[in-house]
Order: structure tokens, then sequence, then C-alpha cells
């Protein structure tokens, strides 16, 4: 259930783009799944893309376009970081192309279960999956995009055999694991649409982990080390076995940072400083999220502009 109120007359030009961006041919593999999108997508994602579709006015097709648009081409980072005491903190910054439509219609929502809140996260308007959450007081996760070619044939081909868009899977995960362990098994394991990498994060020590998602299960699983000085773990969007390219090496910049801070003065207000530095923060980033599964209600979301 979302917590927020959206005038929805407003946004539907903004999804044209969208739909313009996606080739042609996908439309055309889209339009049977439109169809039997009951029997081909699970609750509740079915049902929340029916409704934005009845409420924006467009097709079922459309919808499932734009859910599976916005998975292709998010830059991002993330980072998990343990402090000196043994706090957990996770910090990101979600990077995209269409930023001017996209600042508009980031949301903080929160699903509630009983009246509590079971889970929260940070999303776009019209998409139901989530890259960025937090199930309180047990572990958070963001995604960041991991680039191949192919991604419209591999995603649409995973897609039709049932496969999950990487993003549900992280709503998935924040509505059932029981805990952070629980968290990073069904994040490393269930078939997704792409590759992608999920950080995630817990509330004891030692609880931070990148998982490196090929489409069928993990290529690689690196864990906080703090006793052997790795007290954090910075992914962007690159293997992190392998050096980013020269053009685009946010992880470096991300590393000074955090090394100039140190862990004994790592918080939220200092991540939210090294997701603000050059680089890190550049023209792409649409927002920061800080969180911290052990203190659920300091969860921040800031829209970002680099002036
Ligand atoms: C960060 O600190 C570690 C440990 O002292 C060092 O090995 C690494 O080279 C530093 N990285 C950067 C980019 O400053
Ligand atoms: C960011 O965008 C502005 C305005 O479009 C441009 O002038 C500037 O060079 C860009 N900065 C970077 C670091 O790409």
């Amino acid at each position: 259930m979302l917590g927020v109120v959206v005038d929805f007359a407003s946004i539907k030009p903004q999804y044209s783009g969208f739909i313009d961006s996606v080739p042609k041919w996908v439309h055309a593999a889209i339009r049977p799944i439109a169809e039997e999108l009951e029997s081909f997508i699970p609750q509740p994602f079915a049902g929340e893309i029916l409704g934005m579709c009845k409420a924006l006015g467009i097709s079922a097709g459309d919808g499932i376009l734009i859910n599976l648009a916005y998975e292709f081409s998010a830059f991002c980072t993330s980072i998990v970081a343990q402090d000196s005491k043994g706090n957990i903190y996770h910090g990101r910054n979600m990077d995209y192309g269409f930023g001017d439509i996209l600042r508009k219609i980031t949301i903080d929502v929160q699903f509630m279960q009983n009246g509590q809140v079971a889970y929260k996260g940070t999303t776009f308007v019209g998409y139901v999956g989530l890259w960025t959450g937090q199930s309180p007081h047990k572990f958070t996760i963001s995604g960041d995009e991991r680039a191949k070619g192919g991604w419209w044939e591999n995603a649409i081909a995973a897609f039709l055999s049932r496969n999950v868009p990487v993003s549900w899977l992280i709503r998935d995960t924040l509505s059932k694991a029981a805990d952070f362990q629980a968290a990073v098994l069904k994040l490393a394991a269930t078939p997704i649409i792409a590759d992608v990498y999920y950080i995630v994060a817990g509330t004891s020590p030692k609880e931070g982990v990148v998982i490196t998602r090929n489409r069928r299960g993990p290529a690689d699983i690196w864990p906080l080390e703090p006793t052997a000085g790795a007290w954090f773990r910075v992914e962007t969007n690159y293997d992190h076995w392998t050096t980013p390219p020269p053009f685009d090496d946010r992880r470096t910049a991300a590393i000074k940072a955090l090394n100039a801070t140190g862990w004994e003065n790592i918080n939220f207000e200092t991540l939210f400083q090294v997701l603000s530095v050059r680089l890190v923060l550049n023209n792409y980033t649409i927002y920061t999220t800080v969180m911290s599964a052990a203190a659920p209600d300091k969860y921040m979301t800031r829209i970002r502009t680099l002036e």
C-alpha cells in the first residue's frame, strides 16, 4: 500500500519518454504478457501495475514497459560501513538519466501491515519495484546495475521464463526475509532478469555484504571484514575485483572520502557527506538515501542536484 497521494494526471506526460525509449520489438514481445498479466505477474505487482495503468489511462502493456524500462541503466553508488563501535550504516546515490522527470516523482513509501510499517523504501511513482529499502530492525538493501550488452534481449527472455525483475526481488525480500542472513540468501539465489549488485546491511557487527549477481545466481559475495581493516565496502557499477574505467571512477572518489573520514567518525551525516563529494555526486544523481536498520526512524532521502 502506497503511503502517498499522487496526482496521476500531472505525471502522465512524463512517462511517454520512457515508453518511447523502449525498442519497438520489445513492445511486441510484451503484448502477450499484458493480455495475461494476472497469471504472468505475481501479486502484489500485477495489481499495482493494473491500478497504475487505470489511474494513468494507459495500457497494461505500457505499464509493464515503464516498469521494465526503469530496471535498465540505473548507475549508482552504494556504500555499507561499520563504525568503530559496531554500528552499521548504509548509503546510496541513485544516478539515472531522465533526471528532470525523476527528481519530481521520487518518493519514500511505507508499506503497512496491521497498522505498522512492515518495510519502507524509495522509488519513483508508478514503479512497483524498489532499488532502495529497509526492513526495520532487520536489514537494508540497495541495488546497483551491473551493465552488460544485450540488456533488453536477455531481460525479456528471462522475464518470459518467469525470472523476476531485480527491483521486485528487493521488495519481496524486504517483505519476507526474517533477518540479514535470510535476506542475503534470498538475494543471492533467486533467478532474476538481469545482472545486478545487491548491497545488504544488517544490525550487528560484520553484517554488510556486496552480492555480485548473474541472472541465475551469485557470481561473488564480498562481506565486510572489519577486523582486517575492511570497515566499508563501496560498489558502483563495476565488479569489485576489476579496475573501474578512468572516465567513470566514482569508486576511488568514494574510497578516498571514506578513508579521510575514518571508522571512528562514520555516521549518518558523514556518510551523506561522502555521497556528496564530486563524481560520487554527479549530474545524474537523482537522490541520496542514508539508512541503518537498527535506527529505522533515521531513514533519510534527499533529492540531489549538482549545484
Ligand atoms: C584507503 O586506505 C587503505 C588503507 O589504508 C589504502 O590501502 C587505500 O589505498 C586507500 N585508498 C584510497 C583511494 O585512498
Ligand atoms: C553538469 O551539467 C552542467 C549543465 O548541463 C554542465 O555545465 C557541467 O559541465 C556538467 N558537469 C559535469 C561534471 O559533467
